[in-house]
């Protein structure tokens, strides 16, 4: 491919790492991620993790696509980023791309990987959930290619690749093989769209048969968001495009008790970023210090884990201990952000470090 081109030609460099130390891209994005991620870069720097942040601010009241191709550079450079979530004003020109998904686009993070699990401590209707979710990440309906034809008609144009589809599910295969899990299950509409999400489903199909200790099935998504809410334990692991993908994690993570509590990561061959699952900016509840730190800081696990020289066992430990005492507003508690947050910090004090050298 083109890109494969590119980076042989340029040849892209290993994450920066300086004596021992990675860097990192932070970007703080809008409403709740500014504060989420001050408050990771001072568990980080409490328990002396050895990650450096590069903070790239971006702007979304600007038009100019300055800002986020600074954040992109950064990334390239770096590798790895963490992220909040940057705001898509539906009032802007349609000219204007989402930052988001320019990011995910140009870095080419072609998979969305979720982890649904249920978390100790958060009362919720369905118990003992544990569903991987892999989302294509780069097209489908997020193409950005709409026009109006004529007058009060508008195409929309969803975009299905074999290229894209295989290694998204070659991605979720292995995950699965990975986990340990024993079954995949793709979720599309193709039996109305029958060439995009068809051409998904085949993919999905062709490379389940290269791993026959797994089983592989298929499900509507319509009938899926149905059988999450009522019968959430028949799933392990998924597979979709993207805005089924958007939908369903969000279900997903409404089943474990919300959107405070889910991280998410991106991957591509060369690069990784990670955030919010339900990526949403929380901008009602910025700067009150209510928003629940958990998902924002697991999601820095994640990070510590791709950088492969930690054992995040630590991490997610010392995170999740405040569930079993201290609950946000999201959760029914009462207790602030920065108290969740000093009480981590004292469970690392007490217990030791975030991280274990491997
Ligand atoms: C929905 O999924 C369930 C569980 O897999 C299945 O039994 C049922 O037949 C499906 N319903 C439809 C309409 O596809």
């Amino acid at each position: 491919t083109v890109w494969e081109i590119m980076k042989y030609i340029f040849n892209i460099p290993p994450p920066a790492k300086y004596g021992g130390r990675h860097t990192v891209t932070l970007i703080p994005g809008d409403g709740i991620g500014p504060e989420l991620l001050s408050h990771v870069t001072e568990v980080f720097r409490y328990s002396c993790v050895p990650v450096d942040f590069e903070v790239v601010n971006v702007n979304s009241a600007l038009e100019t696509e300055d800002d986020i191709n600074n954040a992109i550079t950064a990334i390239r450079r770096n590798g790895v980023a963490l992220k909040g979530n940057i705001e898509t004003k539906h009032t802007m020109p349609p000219s204007v791309k989402s930052r988001n998904n320019l990011l995910r686009t140009s870095l080419d993070l072609y998979a969305n990987v979720m982890h649904c699990q249920s978390l100790p401590g958060v009362q919720t209707r369905h118990k003992n959930i544990d569903i991987l979710i892999i989302r294509e990440n780069t097209e489908g309906e997020y193409s950005n290619l709409e026009h109006e034809s004529a007058s009060g008609v508008v195409e929309s144009l969803k975009i299905i690749t074999r290229y894209n589809s295989l290694r998204v599910a070659e991605y979720a295969f292995q995950l699965a093989r990975e986990k340990g899990r024993r079954r995949v299950t793709a979720v599309h509409k193709a039996n109305i769209m029958k060439l995009g999400d068809g051409l998904f489903l085949e993919c999905c199909r062709e490379v389940a048969s290269g791993y026959p200790d797994i089983t592989f099935d298929s499900m509507i998504v319509d009938n899926t968001t149905m059988q999450l809410v009522s019968k959430p334990h028949q799933f392990d692991v998924m597979v979709m495009p993207n805005l089924y993908g958007n939908v369903v994690s969000n279900v997903c993570a409404g089943l474990v008790g919300g959107p405070g509590l889910v991280p998410g990561a991106n991957y591509g061959r060369d690069y990784a970023v990670f955030e919010t699952a339900t990526r949403n900016t929380g901008k009602s509840i910025a700067g009150k210090n209510i928003a629940n730190p958990t998902a924002m800081l697991l999601a820095s696990c994640m990070m510590l884990d791709h950088l492969n020289k930690f054992c995040i066992v630590p991490c997610i430990f010392n995170i999740i201990f405040f569930l079993l005492q201290l609950h946000t507003a999201d959760l029914g508690g009462q207790g602030t952000t920065l108290e969740v947050v000093q009480s981590i910090m004292r469970n690392i004090q007490s217990k030791g470090q975030l991280t274990a050298e491997m």
